[in-house]
């Protein structure tokens, strides 16, 4: 077993511990519901607030993730409720938009790949579907936006075209993965800037895939370093590296990695919303320090021996850091980590929340620690 794993083998062992005994609660009472966030400490529903949300397909890859680390019947059943729920969002096909793979491949499309499931492998299909005819074959980048935004892409894309890699694969047909690969090979050039940042938006030349101008999006300001974005950058490329064997993927992803380990070194491996952002008001998001371990856990997986602990020590740093200042795991609270932040200039009601995905990540970087190797994305 690798030292670090070892080291902190209880740390991994009661949190996967604490996770498995609140998530039984708390997924029996909010077994009929969609998550996005709490409100005085009950779970909201997005499948009345509004189906197509983005997040919605990850209470039921929380709960799939729980499955298979326990193999817990009652997971099984909450994360094929979700599914048919989220059916919904497919009637509002017109809403729809390129997020379609956090949707869709980690709800359907983990119950498709565990159990084979005619529904669960259409609703995935469908998805990818959709995802693959937003591409800009002149431009070389799936749009991000809807409406006039044509060119109009954003770093998040990046975790949803895992989709495509897996459904080139489901049909023997390589349209999806050169989709992906030629969308992957654009951001790389347009958004992962040299010192390892990441811009958020970028809008493109619809004709030919040049860069018109660049946003900050949900970080400050233009030219700032959004941290979700970072995370987003991390995983999202070790992610394409992993399906495609494509060294500069990896590469890329190490790079925005060490700007972010500089980075949150400096606040208690805990992200700053912005890490280009004044000091004062100190706004944090707990789900880029969660997402961003995930990602590191997978460089550490695809590194040589001698340079796997940089990353796999700064993940287990940050969800140290997570566990002792912002997980709750009293029963009171349906959320278990609190403090996200759904961008820096959002409305007060976005800042230091609890928010799905944050749980997800946190539960997916524990998941993987424990050493569960099925890959969800
Ligand atoms: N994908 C939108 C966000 O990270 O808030």
């Amino acid at each position: 077993m690798n030292k670090i794993i070892e080291e902190n083998k209880d740390f991994i062992n009661s949190t996967w511990d604490k996770l498995d005994k609140k998530l039984k609660l708390v997924s029996e009472r909010s077994k009929n519901k969609i998550p996005y966030t709490t409100r005085d400490g009950v779970h909201n529903n997005m499948a009345d607030e509004d189906i197509t949300w983005w997040t919605n397909g990850f209470w039921a890859g929380l709960m799939w993730l729980m499955y298979v680390g326990t193999k817990d019947e009652h997971y099984k059943s909450v994360a094929e409720r979700a599914e048919e729920m989220l059916d919904k969002a497919f009637e509002k096909y017109d809403t729809l938009h390129h997020d379609v793979g956090f949707m869709w491949y980690i709800s359907s499309g983990v119950n498709y790949r565990l159990f084979g499931g005619e529904k669960s492998r259409l609703r995935t299909i469908y998805a990818a579907n959709m995802l693959a005819s937003r591409y800009n074959p002149a431009g070389k980048f799936i749009r991000s936006w809807n409406g006039d935004h044509v060119g109009w892409v954003i770093i998040d894309s990046m975790m949803n075209i895992p989709l495509l890699y897996w459904a080139s694969k489901e049909h023997n047909d390589n349209r999806y993965k050169y989709i992906a690969e030629n969308h992957a090979d654009t951001v790389l050039g347009t958004h992962i800037r040299a010192d390892g940042s990441v811009n958020h938006i970028v809008n493109l030349n619809p004709e030919n895939g040049e860069v018109i101008e660049t946003f900050g999006g949900q970080g400050y300001e233009v030219g700032s370093s959004w941290s979700r974005g970072q995370s987003w950058a991390i995983y999202g490329f070790v992610l394409s590296y992993i399906h495609t064997g494509k060294r500069e993927y990896l590469d890329a992803a190490k790079r925005v990695a060490h700007y972010f380990i500089a980075n949150v070194s400096e606040t208690g491996y805990v992200s700053r919303v912005d890490f280009r952002s004044p000091d004062e008001p100190v706004l944090i998001d707990t789900t880029a320090s969660a997402c961003a371990a995930c990602g590191l856990i997978e460089i550490a997986n695809s590194v040589g021996e001698y340079e796997k602990n940089l990353y796999l020590g700064a993940a287990i740093k940050i969800l140290k850091a997570l566990e002792e200042k912002y997980c709750d795991w009293t029963d009171k609270e349906d959320s278990i980590l609190g403090m996200g932040t759904e961008a820096y200039n959002c409305h007060e009601s976005g800042r230091h929340v609890p928010i799905i995905y944050g749980d997800y990540y946190f539960a997916e970087a524990i998941y993987k620690l424990k050493g569960n190797d099925m890959l969800f994305w």
